[in-house]
């Protein structure tokens, strides 16, 4: 098995409002950045190859003040991202085709609730064959579609609907030249990989994710991940 990591991290976290800390991959939670705890649980699985970190070329600094809290040591490469997440994830793929692992995970670093357990889910279902693995979670809400954002034209049936995570997995040369085409054909939109293997023809399969493993988007999202790890390292 061999699995190389992209991490992309740099987008601005508009959402979560602007901080001195920058943005939100390196805000402190339980006391170390949030891209910091991301990393060390892919540096610290079993069976992991290279791992790129996408950034943005304004954040070495914040970048290498994240790294150096790293409580495990990893194979980094760095590289700059784009101007979408989807441009981003292209530019660590390129830079991880040259290593060649045979498969990819790619996970968003605002994502610091990942385990491995999960990790070993996408891991079986790649050895059982799978070439684009999504780990997503059955919707318990009832959806509602209300396009002006205030009265409701109906409700979405949520049977057979799923929310997706990360990190979602590909056969490497798959998924890169799958993006290549994306990019190619003018699309830069794409909030997700499995959504460009569709688009591609690729069939991808679920398995089940972590209720736990959100992804930080908002301030308060940033301040409730802090609450927790500081709770539970009490
Ligand atoms: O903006 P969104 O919540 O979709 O971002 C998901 C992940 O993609 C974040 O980790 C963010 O840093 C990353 N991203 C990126 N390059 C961009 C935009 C987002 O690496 N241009």
């Amino acid at each position: 098995f061999s699995c190389g990591v992209v991490i992309v991290a740099a987008g601005r976290g508009e959402r979560a409002g602007q901080s001195a800390e920058g943005p939100k991959q390196y805000r402190i939670i339980g006391d170390r950045p949030v891209i910091t705890h991301t990393l060390d649980i892919f540096a610290t699985w079993r069976g992991v190859g290279p791992i790129v970190v996408v950034i943005h070329r304004d954040d070495e600094a914040l970048f290498a003040a994240a790294r150096v809290r790293l409580s495990s040591q990893a194979d980094l490469l760095v590289v700059h991202g784009g101007a979408s997440r989807q441009l981003s994830v292209l530019a660590g793929l390129e830079a991880l085709s040259g290593a060649g692992p045979r498969h990819v995970m790619i996970h968003d670093a605002v994502r610091p609730f990942i385990d491995h357990a999960l990790l070993d889910r996408c891991r079986a279902a790649l050895e059982s064959g799978a070439g684009a693995v999504l780990p997503a979670i059955a919707v318990a809400d009832t959806l509602k579609r209300a396009t002006d954002g205030r009265l409701v034209e109906e409700t979405v049936p949520r049977a057979g609907l799923y929310a997706a995570q990360t990190p979602q997995c590909f056969r490497l040369e798959e998924i890169l030249a799958a993006h290549r085409r994306a990019c190619a054909s003018g699309r830069s939109d794409f909030t997700d990989d499995a959504s460009i293997a569709e688009w591609a023809g690729l069939p991808v399969i679920l398995v089940e994710g972590a209720v736990d493993n959100v992804k930080l988007t908002l301030k308060r999202d940033i301040s409730m991940a802090d609450e927790r790890l500081t709770r539970d390292a009490v």
